[in-house]
């Protein structure tokens, strides 16, 4: 059996952790990552049939979410209260990879939280994101959740109406559009760690990749952790650039027109219900 701390998946996973801590997404504990793994790269790791300890399925408590749908399935996901400043360092207290129980209640520990640790307090509301996703993309593996700064800033200052929203992050550099045509989906605030935010967020991710907790974070969806976090990282930076601008008079900036030119080169379908020329807005599915 090879070393599980030398998987391919792991490293990324740790890499990806690192950059988020040090692009300032994720204080302290802030943050979680659920990665699906596939059952055959596993195995070139750990003995399958070997699970170290059963977890009842929760959020900060008991839940009476049923992950039936995802049984047998395996995550690599990053432990409740742990830093991601240390998962780098020390994957085996920090992170786990977890196999949902048949009985969708419970999730069998086949490696790491060595230290009696558990996975994020945010479970519920990542396998609920995973099912919504895999309905609608079945190539996704990767949920994440952070709390960029300007992304964070900005649910304080912008209208939370996603079409708004989103338009206004569309705006703020060219790429926006190409990356998440799909704009991103808004939630006002919610009480994290719990059912209720992460059926919120599962519901949202039926049409987004992207979706706001508002004065929290962000979720973020892909197939790949680089696909996710380049998602965050641009909705970030375009946040970047919307508080730089401030209330200083915008003088120049992206067009319907323009984004009409990027959606025909780049052969991209935006969800154009939330333009606003109506000549666009006609276009809408
Ligand atoms: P965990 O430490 O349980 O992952 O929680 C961090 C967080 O960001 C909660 O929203
Ligand atoms: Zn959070």
């Amino acid at each position: 059996m090879k070393n599980i701390l030398e998987a391919p998946f792991l490293q990324e996973f740790c890499r990806t952790a690192s950059n988020m801590y040090r692009l300032g997404w994720d204080e302290r504990n802030g943050g979680n990552i659920s990665y699906l793994l596939k059952k055959e790269e596993v195995a070139e790791f750990l003995d399958l049939n070997h699970v170290v300890r059963v977890i009842p399925f929760a959020g900060v408590h008991n839940t009476s979410f049923d992950a039936a749908p995802l049984a047998g399935k395996i995550f690599l996901v990053t432990g409740t209260g742990k830093y991601f400043k240390n998962v780098e360092r020390d994957p085996a207290n920090n992170i786990g990879i977890v196999r949902i129980a048949d009985n969708g209640k419970e999730v069998e520990l086949l490696w790491g939280y060595e230290d009696g640790g558990r996975f994020t307090s945010e479970f519920p509301a990542h396998m609920m994101s995973h099912i919504a996703r895999l309905s609608v993309d079945p190539e996704n593996r990767v949920i994440l959740h952070c709390h960029p700064t300007n992304l964070l800033a900005m649910t304080y200052v912008h209208e939370l109406d996603e079409a708004k929203f989103s338009h206004t992050l569309w705006e703020m550099s060219t790429e926006c559009i190409v990356v998440f045509p799909d704009g991103v989906g808004v939630l006002p605030w919610m009480l994290c760690g719990t059912d209720t935010i992460g059926m919120a967020t599962a519901e949202k991710m039926k049409e987004f990749r992207t979706v706001i907790w508002s004065l929290h974070g962000v979720y973020g969806a892909g197939k790949n952790l680089d696909e996710c976090f380049g998602l965050v990282e641009t909705c970030e930076k375009a946040a970047t650039i919307y508080n730089i601008i401030g209330s200083r008079p915008i003088k120049n900036t992206l067009t319907e027109d323009n984004m009409k030119e990027l959606i025909d080169l780049f052969g991209i379908s935006p969800r154009y219900d939330f333009f606003v020329e109506e000549k666009y807005r006609k276009l809408a599915k």
